[in-house]
This record gives structure tokens, C-alpha cells and sequence, in this order.
């Protein structure tokens, strides 16, 4: 399937999937072309300042309140809580093996994306308009064919497939998304997520999801110094063309609102818009088009030269969550310890893996995740840290091994109680075990040192 896509980033956009069906000059006239209904949906209050301002206008075949009473629905492994006794505290390094991959549904059976979700961490809550989520799915099921979709009211929703191709549907259009893209679909969209592909062992599909419960919204990472060029290109960024479907009968669209899930019945599609304006859309973004700068002289620069998308705080320079990438890329710093260094950040770091491996971890497959929250101490295992001392850094070398991912915010995540249970199928249990072979430094024994209660150096 080859999908229109307008492209840029902040900008506002105009489409419409049949030739007249936009007003023009107005946003809602008396009478609409072809009397279709005209819908606004705001992405930030109507007075936030023009900068920021976010809202999108929808014209339509029937509003969406036309609808039945919302009805509550479970889903006992989706989290949107974490504060009180509501989340697991965790101090350890912590690692999970990758969901299994579910077998090829057969007929109307199996699981779907927004059954397939499950939570694994977060922080604050959705009622606070504070916090994140970070989610797993796995599933063998369309939406699309169940006549399903969702919409958050909670928050922004990053989607990182890691395998299998998503088609997702939104009420502005649909986006093909491949392991290496990621997609964004924002607070309130209805959307449906399903396999793009079809056929034998193709519907099985596997990812991340990081849900954002900030009223901000996730954007390129500024550039600072680097100038006017370089990592997240605007033109990369790709929003969906004008797509509806004119299909009456049953239709359920589940929406999450204060973390609880319900059920809203409709006698026609939602994804009903024949055109559309405005600059509150999904969007796309394939990671090989990320252009990395790092150091040509010596040291490791800092990740967040490598920070895709960012969603900022109140306090100046510390993001609420930043998106990273550990993309492919040439290495070239001389007499330096290349791989990521050990550390303890002031910030949580939760990591998954796209593709290939990490240049700090043997250990960590595709489709693993890891969790290193505030000031746990981590960095490379024993053979990453081995083969970086005794590399040869004389000359550059390309690192083209796969593309890992971070999650990172300010705020210290709390583990849900499937990613705290040691007895599940993915807990690394021997995680921590992987830095014990590092070697102790050793001082030779003839070493010149300060006496205990010398006098410091004066100035003259
Ligand atoms: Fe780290």
C-alpha cells in the first residue's frame, strides 16, 4: 500500500479526500459543502499562546456524539496510576526479555492491539495531567475487522513498532508505520491499529508504546549549537492525507479518560472525515532519517545528542521525557572509551531495541526492554567493556549493529506489578549479573601518595 503523507512539522495542513468537501475562508459555515458536519478537537486550550496553539477541524459524515452511553470496560494489565501505593517502587537494574510473539489468529479469534497492551512502568497519573506511561503490546488481531477503535483522552501515545508493520487508521487518514518508524497519534484522536501486512505468520506484531499524560505535546528536540540543520528534520515528519470510510452498522470506540477504560457504541465508522485542517495531527517519523552528530575529536557526548522528540518541563533544560535513539552511526573519537559510559543519571532511563544489538549490552535482544531508574548505577557489561578498552581507536569505526531506543524523564518510574513479577517468562533475573566479572582496578604498590593531614598547596 503507498500512502499520501504531508510533510513538515508544527505547520498547518489542509486535505481533503474529495475535491470541494474544505470550506474555504471560514471553518464553520452555515452550510457545510456536500452538508457534511463540521468538528473542531483541540490539542491545548483554546488561549494557550498562537506558538504552541494546537486544534485541528474536522468535516465529517455524522459528529462523533452521536453515540450510545459510554459503558465501562476492563483491561486488567493497562495502568494509568502510579502514585500512592498504586506503582512498585524499584531501585534495581532491571531487564525483561521480549513478549512472546502470539501465533496467527485464525477467523475472528485472537488478541488486538488495544487488548494486547500491557503496562510495564510509570510515573504521576493520568487524572494529574502529570506522569507517563510506558506500555508493551503484542498482538494477532486487527481492529479494523472487530470494528474497533480508540481514543485517549489521557494522553499522547508514541507507538515504536519492533515487528511486524502497523497500518493505523485515524480520523485524519492512515499511516503505514515499519519497525524503524515510530508514530505519534495525540490526546483524543480515534485511531485503530492493525497488521499492514496480511497473510501467514504476518499479523503477528510486537512494539512499545510510551503514553504521555503531560497538557504539552511531544516535538523535535531543539538544536542549540548545531545550527539551523541536523537530527530531527521537519520534512521528515509525516502527517496522513484525508481517508474515510462511509460504513453504517455497529461500531465500538473505546476510550481511555482518568485511566479507566469505556465503551461508546456508534451505528457508523469514525473514521468518517472527508476532509480536514489545521495543525493537531498523527504523525510519522522513520529513525534511519535522524542525522546524529556526536564528538570528532575526543570523549562521549552526552545521549541527548541523540533525543529524536521532547516533550519540556517547568524546570529549564530537564525534559518531563525525552525520546532517544542509539542508531546506526560512525564512531570516531580517538583514545576514548566509545561505547556509552557508566553513570548514574538524575533521570530515569527505560530502554527497548528495535533491531541488532546495543553497543553498551551483549546481552540485550530485540524486543527487550530495561529499566535504570533514578541514580541506579548501570553502563557497559563486562565484554562491551572488555572489547572497548582493547579497540583500536586510531581510526573511525562504524557501529552499525542496530538501533536501540530511551525513554527518559525526570520523573522516577514505578513498575507495574506484571514488570515487577520476577516469575514471568521475560524478568531478566540474571541482569544484575552482568557487571560482576568487570576487573578491580589495581594500583601498583610503590605509588607516590599524599600523607593523611599533608597541608594543601598554597597560593602565593
Ligand atoms: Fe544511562
Amino acid at each position: 500500500m503507498r500512502l499520501r503523507y504531508l510533510s513538515g512539522f508544527g505547520g498547518h495542513f489542509e486535505s481533503e479526500a474529495v475535491p470541494g468537501a474544505l470550506p474555504r475562508g471560514q471553518n464553520s459555515p452555515q452550510l457545510v459543502p456536500f452538508a457534511l458536519y463540521a468538528e473542531q478537537l483541540s490539542g491545548t486550550a483554546f488561549t494557550a499562546p498562537r506558538s504552541i496553539n494546537r486544534r485541528v477541524w474536522m468535516y465529517r459524515l455524522d459528529p462523533s456524539v452521536k453515540h450510545s452511553r459510554h459503558l465501562p470496560r476492563a483491561h486488567a494489565a493497562l495502568q494509568s496510576d502510579f502514585t500512592g501505593t498504586a506503582g512498585i517502587v524499584a531501585a534495581d537494574q532491571l531487564r525483561w526479555r521480549p513478549l512472546p510473539l502470539l501465533p496467527g489468529a485464525v477467523g475472528g479469534e485472537g488478541v488486538d492491539w488495544l487488548d494486547g497492551l500491557v503496562t510495564m512502568c510509570g510515573a504521576g497519573s493520568a487524572e494529574s495531567k502529570e506522569g507517563l506511561a510506558i506500555h508493551l503490546y503484542a498482538f494477532n488481531a486487527g481492529m479494523r475487522a472487530r470494528r474497533r477503535a480508540f481514543s485517549n483522552a489521557d494522553g499522547d501515545l508514541l507507538i515504536v513498532p519492533q515487528h511486524g508493520a502497523l497500518l493505523v487508521t485515524t480520523e485524519l487518514g492512515r499511516l503505514e508505520v515499519e519497525p524503524g518508524e515510530v508514530v505519534v497519534v495525540q490526546r483524543n484522536i480515534t485511531f485503530a491499529v492493525d497488521a499492514a501486512v496480511c497473510g501467514e505468520g504476518a499479523s503477528s506484531c510486537r512494539g512499545y508504546v510510551l503514553e504521555t499524560f503531560y497538557a504539552a505535546h511531544l516535538a523535535p528536540a531543539e538544536r542549540g549549537p548545531v545550527g539551523a540543520n541536523g537530527l530531527a528534520e521537519e520534512r521528515d515528519f509525516l502527517h496522513p492525507t484525508a481517508w474515510y470510510e462511509d460504513i453504517t452498522g455497529a461500531h465500538v470506540v473505546t476510550v481511555k479518560t482518568g485511566g479507566r477504560l469505556f465503551e461508546r457504541a456508534r451505528s457508523h465508522s469514525p473514521f468518517d472525515v472527508v476532509a480536514w485542517h489545521g495543525n493537531y495531527a498523527p504523525f510519522k517519523y522513520d529513525l534511519a532519517r535522524f542525522r546524529a552528530v556526536n564528538s570528532v575529536t575526543v570523549d562521549h557526548t552526552d545521549p541527548s545528542v541523540f533525543t529524536v522528540l521532547t516533550l519540556p518541563s517547568a524546570e529549564p533544560g530537564s525534559a518531563a521525557v525525552d525520546f532517544a535513539i542509539f542508531p546506526p552511526r560512525w564512531m570516531c573519537a580517538e583514545r576514548t572509551f566509545r561505547p556509552p559510559y557508566f553513570h548514574r543519571n538524575c533521570m530515569a532511563e527505560f530502554m527497548g531495541l528495535i533491531h541488532g544489538g546495543y553497543d553498551a549490552k551483549v546481552g540485550f535482544v530485540a524486543g527487550g526492554s530495561s529499566l535504570h531508574n533514578i541514580g541506579t548505577p548501570h553502563g557497559p557489561d563486562e565484554a562491551s567493556y572488555r572489547a572497548a578498552i582493547e579497540a583500536d581507536t586510531s581510526t573511525p569505526a562504524k557501529f552499525a549493529g542496530g538501533t536501540a531506543f530511551m525513554f527518559e524523564t525526570r520523573a522516577p518510574l514505578r513498575l507495574s506489578g506484571f514488570a515487577a513479577d520476577e516469575g514471568t517468562a521475560i524478568f531478566d533475573t540474571e541482569y544484575r549479573n552482568c557487571w560482576d566479572g568487570l576487573p578491580r582496578a589495581v594500583l601498583p604498590a610503590n605509588l607516590e601518595h599524599m600523607e593523611d593531614g599533608a597541608e594543601p598547596p598554597r597560593c602565593a
